[in-house]
């Protein structure tokens, strides 16, 4: 272990600025970097530290997953104080939020687990460094939005993090999600499209590599959306709602209860599509199915100047949170001014930081639009699935942001 990772194993206490804040900066200005890993030092020590480049995954257990781990159960108001300025300092000298460690776990993820950081400074420190670097990101993509769960996000974001500091080799970043056929129906919106899919009593797969699409754990969390579309509840029959995406018409069929005036429904994907005509959907007589892409329909809506919308609903699959800043610019223009917007929220949902740290970018992005993002945290640990007959979770929150958005 390298001096920087023992002091911040907080060998002594109490943990004082003396001691630790002037110790940090002698390190970091001496030129230790601060993303400098466990994995990196045992390298070093056995003189393999030229090996990572072959391409292997490796953990990169950072000075800040050693603060977050060796956090004193019984640490005083003053010593968390402190603890709050050498994170600070770590990350003013560019250490990164989301590297994962031995036990594939971020700083984020530890500080939870310890059970009484959640609403702490510490932990809101995490978040906004996780929103300063994906703000950056997104300007050294030229504006170009990396999701999160993105594997290639995750390492370029790790990359520039290291570079600002650090022009040493950085290892490569590994990451729970594995690269394989699979990822590329979830992340690709067109091979998405041209994948057969299965309806089971409970959910809506990819036939041949079992993604889940839709599952009906939802069901609480599409009953609560379709309530946030009708912002006037007295008043549900006049009401003219959107909803992108039908699935499994979950929230379709919650909308329907209301029988509102008209109900619009965007749906791509030419297997659900058949599946909403065999169950009788292009019959109801309040009903629009708006066949094809929300890229496509919606523009020509637009286009068109004739429907504006109390509420909307956006909710597909293998879709990137760059598409949904794409929508916000439809949205402004099809939402009445005292509409509502929400989506399916699961944005970052895979760690609970990342969904920390994208709540807080939906509310910044809404913002330049003048429009304002509130959310209802809703517990669902009971609802979720065990997971066992889909490819893999795409949510691994306990609870849910339930965001509802509308103009200021
Ligand atoms: C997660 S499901 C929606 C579930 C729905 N909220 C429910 O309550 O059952 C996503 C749906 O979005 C559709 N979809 C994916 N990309 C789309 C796009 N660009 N435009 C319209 N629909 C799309 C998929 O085919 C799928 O039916």
């Amino acid at each position: 272990m390298s001096d920087l990772h023992h002091l911040l194993t907080f060998p002594t206490r109490p943990i004082t600025s003396d001691v630790y804040e002037t110790q940090l900066a002698h390190l970091l200005k001496s030129g230790i970097p601060p993303t400098y890993t466990l994995e990196q030092v045992a390298a070093f020590e056995q003189g393999k530290e030229d090996e990572d480049d072959d391409g292997s995954e490796s953990s990169n257990t950072t000075p800040l997953h050693i603060l977050a781990r060796s956090l004193p159960r019984d640490a005083t108001k003053e010593e968390l104080n402190v603890v709050l300025n050498l994170m600070n300092t770590l990350f003013e000298y560019g250490a990164g939020w989301n590297f994962l460690d031995y036990e594939n776990k971020s700083i984020g993820d530890l500080l939870l687990e310890a059970g009484q950081y959640r609403n702490s400074a510490l932990y809101q420190r995490v978040i906004e460094a996780g929103v300063s670097a994906e703000l950056l990101l997104r300007k050294v993509n030229g504006g170009d939005v990396e999701f999160l769960d993105d594997l290639e996000g995750i390492e370029q974001e790790q990359e520039i993090q290291t570079k600002l500091v650090d022009d040493s080799s950085v290892p490569e970043i590994s990451d729970s999600i594995d690269a394989s056929d699979s990822d590329l129906t979830a992340a690709d919106p067109m091979t998405y499209l041209n994948t057969k899919l299965e309806y089971t009593d409970d959910k809506l797969i990819t036939k041949d590599n079992k993604d889940g699409v839709m599952m009906d754990w939802e069901d609480g969390i599409m009953k609560l959306a379709a309530e946030t579309l009708f912002s006037d509840s007295s008043n549900t029959i006049n009401s003219t709602v959107l909803n992108i995406g039908f699935g499994m018409g979950i929230i379709d069929t919650y909308i329907q209860e209301k029988n509102p005036a008209h109900h619009y429904i965007c749906e791509a994907h030419p297997d659900v599509l058949a599946k909403m005509k065999k169950d009788g959907w292009y019959e109801k007589p309040n009903v629009t199915i708006l066949e094809g892409r929300w890229q496509n329909t919606l523009n020509k809506l637009l286009d068109d100047g004739n429907v504006f919308f109390d509420g909307i609903y956006y909710d597909t699959f293998s879709e990137h949170y760059e598409d949904m800043l794409n929508l916000y610019d439809i949205i402004v223009g099809l939402i009445k001014p005292e509409g509502v917007f929400s989506f399916f929220n699961g944005l970052g949902a895979d760690r609970p930081i990342c969904y920390d740290v994208y709540k807080r970018i939906v509310e910044m992005d809404v913002n330049n639009y003048g429009m304002k993002c509130e959310y209802t945290t809703v517990q669902i640990g009971k609802q979720l699935p065990d997971w066992s007959d889909v490819k893999r979770s795409y949510y691994n929150c306990d609870y849910y942001y339930h965001p509802r958005i509308s103009f200021m």
